[in-house]
Parts: structure tokens; C-alpha cells; sequence
């Protein structure tokens, strides 16, 4: 806008969350404690899948993908946040936030569609056992991930750079712990209306259509059983399905409960609590819900621990 006195911004400052200063201690503990059960349950989970070779099939490659997306999804925002909270001035360079932008649509998005892939995985081992795999031979494994790096690396290059074209007038404090796209948006000096409306479709489309494909595998799966009711069969789909539901239900019960349940007051305490739940707890918690429950993660770590002794 020429002609207007527009002072370039070089820096945001994140103003973090609405924490008295008596609880600031314990807070950082805590977070600092989350983050670090996130970063080391998800190596683990990792390192375990690629150590045992009973480990190798597409249901675990697919979860150990979704490991590593959780690592970086929380790694993008916590560590800066734990950094701020230290610090005198919580500040943030332009660049350094829009490459925040950047990070957070790609992990963050990786994790939902990685969760349809894991849905259709376990579609095709209970719908079509005998051809399993043939059906998920490593190519289409193979495939199906890198497909969905390219969507989300296109859908997070789309909002980065629509975010670039905008500039920041004198307003530079962004009440939040990262930079976060709505914050933002508010703070711009420009024409916000093209980002408003792509982030309003592209939004839905990466929530909707991989929750409406997650839902049609399932009713296969369910309507499956019902063909041939047996205890077997039930218990069958609650042993290979049960991890992966509990993580569905998790990231769109904060999905949901973000976007859907209207709140009148408190918007920005709500905002808050979630935002630290699909930025910490999500991601702390994918690891425990599959190991704990399950025998085959168990038994591999077993089996990788005895190894090492033997062969100490
Ligand atoms: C992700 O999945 C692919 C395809 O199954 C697999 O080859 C690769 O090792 C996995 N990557 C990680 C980090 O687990």
C-alpha cells in the first residue's frame, strides 16, 4: 500500500498461554516432561519396529510413520514454547514463523491421512484376509505414504506461501504459544478473504474426506462381521483394530471438539486447551495407546532386549 507509514515486521512476539507466575514453574515441568515422554515413547516405537523383523508389515511401517509424524508435529512447536517460556523476550523472526506454519500443516496433516491409510490396511486384512499380501505389497505401502507426503507438502506449501503475500502492519503479538494460521490471519493489515476461504475448504477437505474414508472402511470391516457373526471374528477386529481406533477417536474427538461444539464464553481458554492437546497430548499418548495394548509390541521388545544381551 503506498503512501501508507507501514513499518516492516521482523519479529512476532508469542505471548504464550495465560498462566499465573506462582504455576509458571510447575507448567514447564510438566510440558518439558510431556515432550520428552513424546519424543522418547515414539523412538522407541521406531527403533523397535525397524530392529525386529516381525515387525515388517505394512501395519507397523504405516505406525511407525505415524510415530515419526507425531515426533516432528510436537517438535515443531513445544520445543520453541518451552524457549520462550525462559526467555525475557518471547519473540519469533517472520521466517522462523512462517516456517512454523509450514512444519505444523505438514506433520499435522500427515498424521490424518497416515490414519486412513492405517484404516484401509486394516479393511483389507479383515475383508480380504487370503489376498492381504498381495493386495499390500511393499510397492503400494510405499506408495501410499509418499502419496500422502505430496498432499500434505502441497497443502502446507499453499497456506505458507498465501501467508507470505501478506504483510504486518505495527500489531505484532500473537496471543498464542505458536504462531498459529487464525492468529495470524488476524493480526495481517492486508485483504485476509483468499486465505479465510481456502483454509475454510481445504480445512474441511483434509478433516472431512479422510473421516468419511476412515468411516466407510470401518462399516466394511463391521458389516464384515456381522455376515458371519463368531467370537473369533469379534475379538479379532478388536485385537488388530482396537489401537487404531482409540488414536482415531482421539485425533477427531479434539477435531471435533475444536470445531463443532459451539462455546458462547471462555473461546480462548477452550482454544488454548485443545490447541495443547492435538500439540502435546495427542502426540504423547498415539505411542502408549499401541504399545501397551499390544502383544505383538511387546513381544518384539522382548525379543530386541534379549538380543542385546546375548549378544553383550
Ligand atoms: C514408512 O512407510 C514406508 C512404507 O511402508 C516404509 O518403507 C518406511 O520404512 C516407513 N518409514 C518409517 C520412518 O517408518
Amino acid at each position: 500500500m503506498p503512501g501508507n507509514n507501514q513499518t516492516v515486521i521482523s519479529e512476532f512476539l508469542l505471548l504464550g498461554l495465560p498462566i499465573p507466575p506462582e504455576h509458571q514453574h510447575l507448567f514447564y515441568a510438566l510440558l518439558l516432561a510431556m515432550y520428552l515422554t513424546t519424543i522418547l515413547g515414539n523412538l522407541l516405537i521406531i527403533v523397535l519396529i525397524q530392529l525386529d523383523s516381525h515387525l515388517h508389515t505394512p501395519m507397523y511401517l504405516f505406525l511407525s510413520n505415524l510415530s515419526f509424524s507425531d515426533l516432528c508435529f510436537s517438535s515443531v512447536t513445544v520445543p520453541k514454547f518451552l524457549q520462550n517460556m525462559q526467555s525475557q523476550v518471547p519473540s519469533i523472526p517472520y521466517a522462523g514463523c512462517l516456517t512454523q506454519l509450514y512444519f505444523f500443516f505438514l506433520f499435522g496433516d500427515m498424521e490424518s491421512f497416515l490414519l486412513v491409510v492405517m484404516a484401509y490396511d486394516r479393511y483389507v486384512a479383515i475383508c480380504f484376509p487370503l489376498h492381504y499380501t498381495s493386495i499390500m505389497n511393499p510397492k503400494l505401502c510405499v506408495w501410499l505414504v509418499v502419496l500422502s507426503w505430496v498432499l500434505t507438502t502441497f497443502h502446507a506449501m499453499l497456506h505458507t506461501l498465501l501467508m507470505a503475500r501478506l504483510s504486518f502492519c505495527e500489531d505484532n503479538v500473537i496471543p498464542h504459544f505458536f504462531c498459529d494460521i487464525s492468529a495470524l490471519l488476524e493480526l495481517a493489515c492486508s485483504n485476509t478473504i483468499t486465505n479465510e476461504v481456502l483454509m475454510f475448504i481445504m480445512g474441511g477437505l483434509n478433516i472431512v474426506i479422510p473421516f468419511i474414508l476412515i468411516t466407510l472402511s470401518y462399516a466394511r470391516i463391521v458389516s464384515s462381521i456381522l455376515k458371519v457373526p463368531s467370537t473369533q471374528g469379534i475379538h479379532k477386529v478388536f485385537s488388530t483394530c482396537g489401537s487404531h481406533l482409540s488414536v482415531v477417536s482421539l485425533f477427531y474427538g479434539t477435531v471435533i471438539g475444536l470445531y463443532l461444539c459451539p462455546s458462547a464464553n471462555n473461546s480462548t481458554m477452550k482454544e488454548t486447551v485443545m490447541a495443547l492437546m492435538y500439540t502435546v497430548v495427542t502426540p504423547m499418548l498415539n505411542p502408549f495407546i499401541y504399545s501397551l495394548r499390544n502383544r505383538d509390541m511387546k513381544e518384539a521388545l522382548r525379543r530386541v532386549l534379549l538380543n542385546k544381551r546375548i549378544s553383550l
